[in-house]
């Protein structure tokens, strides 16, 4: 074992742990029914070995391996920015392993095991993903060299944590902070309360978000072409025009947003700040 290396101690679970994600599995297994992707959906059914209890990293890493080629490997917790995006970089996927309590179910504002494994590995074993999580890997240590990960994290934030997509049946999730947590699942969805709008690269990057709460905003892509044909361009232009614009507030819609759904939230707020100006905001389907 070299130094520093940190594992999952699979044995040393508790039947109570276990029994944690269980209770989080088959209620999340209910709630994205009709709610998560497709694509979300056959990656969940491909891990078979993940419904009895908190999978043994070992196990799992042989059914995803096989899949894509990416891996888990085990951290304490948080890791430094340029180790996240180097293991990403190389199809590793850093998870940590403590699950939360059976009282904090509902919301936990720091990743465990169940958000990070549950969250994000479903969309590691579709093959068009995984090659978009390690480009944006690459992208990350480009980033940092740049001095532009404030405005990278964001799209990480936006597509793979809160990611929505359109389909013909209507939105539907594959962002791991939202299939994660039963609330979310339903209210990214369901309530009129948060902005749904279209995705558009520059200015996800400029909008801040809030990892307190669930989101006021959340960006729907239309495929996941759209998304990788967006990322796949060299973004250091892109950096350099984020420079002279300004951040938006979590909550802004602009006129020139495509609006899904404007939050019913942040509606007051708005007009309030546009006073006597027009709104160009169009309301289109599903
Ligand atoms: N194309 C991006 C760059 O040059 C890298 C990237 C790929 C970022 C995919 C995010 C997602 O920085
Ligand atoms: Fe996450």
């Amino acid at each position: 074992m070299s130094e520093g290396e940190f594992r999952q101690d699979w044995s040393a679970y508790a039947p109570a742990e276990h029994a944690v994600w269980r209770s989080l599995f088959h209620r999340q297994e209910e709630v994205l029914r009709g709610r998560a992707c497709g694509e979300f959906l056959d990656g969940l059914e491909g891990l078979g070995v993940a419904a009895d209890g908190i999978p043994d990293f070992r196990r799992l890493n042989e059914t995803l391996g096989a899949a894509t080629g990416w891996g888990i490997v085990a951290v304490p917790g948080l890791v430094p920015d340029d180790v996240f995006f180097a293991h990403l970089a190389s199809r590793r996927f850093p998870s940590t392993c403590f699950i939360r309590r059976a009282d904090q179910l509902d919301y936990l504002q720091e990743p465990d095991v169940f958000h990070d494994i549950f969250g994000h590995v479903p969309m590691l074993m579709n093959p068009v993903f995984a090659d978009y999580m390690q480009a944006y890997g690459q992208g990350g240590l480009k980033a940092l060299g740049l001095g532009s990960l404030h405005h990278l994290a964001r799209l990480y934030w936006y597509t793979v944590e809160f990611g929505l997509i359109r389909t013909p049946a209507g939105p539907r999730i594959y962002g791991s902070g939202i299939v994660s947590s039963k609330g979310e699942s339903i209210y990214s969805l369901e309530s009129a309360a948060p902005n749904r709008l279209g995705f558009d690269l520059l200015r996800v990057m400029r909008t801040r978000y809030r990892i307190d709460d669930y989101q006021t905003t959340y960006f729907v892509i239309d495929d996941f072409a759209q998304l990788f044909a967006a990322t796949r361009p060299d973004f250091t232009p892109y950096y350099q025009a984020l420079r002279a614009l300004s951040d938006l507030a979590p909550e802004t819609v602009l006129d020139s947003d495509l609006i899904l759904h404007r939050g019913e939230a942040m509606a007051a707020a708005h007009t309030a700040a546009s006073a006597g100006g027009t709104s160009a905001a169009k309301k289109i389907g599903p």
